[in-house]
């Protein structure tokens, strides 16, 4: 029998919504960005995104059923985003979720914003265990090993920034626009290595980027008190190369510990392109989502409720959003 999942994602800054048959076949999928809101105050501020969730959720429902050409009554399950996240922004999401599950008198099924990440690789392929999940988002840079769909276990993280937010502070500094990592990763395909930038990966035990980002700050602070050009696509070019680097050596480390059947690339910062080319070389077998499903959507979250839905893995309509929630 077919399984047909609404899920919804409002962790964030995009309210999305989908409907997916079986964890893998794609009915419909929108994703209602708040960029241009969030442009003007250079990232996102906690009381507008979860305002414009609170305008754009019912609208984003009603426009996936429309698209997916099925009514409600063809549901079999609610699936939605509990966290980590912002809370504001979670709670929409969450409360239009138990609404549609009651009324409908269907299960609602709670998804981990990360989980869902790792399980966009899952939409077009199948996953082989044990297995690496390299999560590289705006507010997670980790790994994580699976010997199973349902276990996940945290064996490396970052001690300060996570790298997507790096890639929006240095394109903060740069006056860019936000999010930065799109328009990094497009600049730094014209640009060349800056030797006054110096910074060794080598030395970390975990996933670090503050010090980076500090490196690429004092570097453009000071050629701003000289009165100097800064060229961006340089600027953008090294700190890329910097790192992306230092994922790819924490990965190659880990991989030498264990015998893994697959590396999935997940989060934000799999769209990138550098990372993308980077990864094809290492002696393992790459899973990485087409560059719409990287960034946050609800087709993920489909994904993985439909693993949920057949483990029975259902939640009261007393959920609550938590925005620290552990894997
Ligand atoms: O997963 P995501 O959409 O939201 C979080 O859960 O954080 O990730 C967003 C992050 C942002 O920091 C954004 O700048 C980054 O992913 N990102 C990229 C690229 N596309 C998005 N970073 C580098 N290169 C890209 N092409
Ligand atoms: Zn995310």
């Amino acid at each position: 029998m077919d399984i047909t999942i609404l899920a919804i994602e409002t962790s964030c800054d995009d309210t999305s919504c989908s409907i997916v048959v079986n964890g893998k076949k794609v009915l419909a999928n929108i994703v209602s960005s708040q960029i241009d809101v969030h442009n003007l105050t250079g990232g996102v501020v906690p009381e507008i995104a979860s305002r414009q969730h609170s305008d754009n959720i019912v609208y984003v429902i009603d426009e996936t059923l429309k698209k997916a050409n099925i009514s409600l009554n063809d549901l079999d399950a609610i699936a939605v985003t509990t966290g980590p996240g912002l809370v504001g922004s979670l709670l929409v999401g969450v409360e239009a979720a138990k609404v549609l599950a009651y009324s409908l008198n269907i299960p609602l099924i709670g998804i981990h914003h990360i989980k869902g990440h790792i399980y966009a690789n899952y939409l077009e392929n199948d996953f082989s265990f044990p297995l690496l999940a390299l999560v590289v988002s705006g507010g997670h840079t980790e790994l994580i090993e699976m010997n199973d769909h349902y276990s996940f276990q945290k064996i490396m993280q970052t001690t300060d920034d996570a790298i997507g937010e790096a890639y929006d502070k240095v394109a903060r500094v740069l006056e860019l626009g936000y999010p930065g990592g799109p328009i990094i990763d497009k600049l730094a395909a014209g640009g060349t290595y800056l030797k006054d930038i110096k910074y060794n990966n080598n030395k970390l035990s975990e996933f670090s980027y503050s010090g980076l980002k500090s490196s690429i700050i004092n570097y453009v602070n000071t050629m701003k008190m000289k009165k100097e050009e800064i060229v961006k696509e340089d600027v953008a070019y090294t700190f890329q190369e910097y790192a992306i680097e230092q994922i790819i050596y924490q990965v190659q480390k880990t991989l030498t510990n264990k015998q893994y059947k697959q590396l999935l690339l997940c989060g934000g910062v799999a769209a990138n392109s550098k990372l993308r080319e980077e990864v094809q070389k290492l002696p393992i077998e790459v899973l990485m989502p087409k560059i719409s499903y990287c960034t946050d959507n609800a087709v993920m979250i489909a994904a993985y409720a439909y693993l949920k839905y057949l483990k029975k893995e259902f939640v009261s309509f007393s959920l609550k959003a938590d925005p620290n929630l552990e894997m």
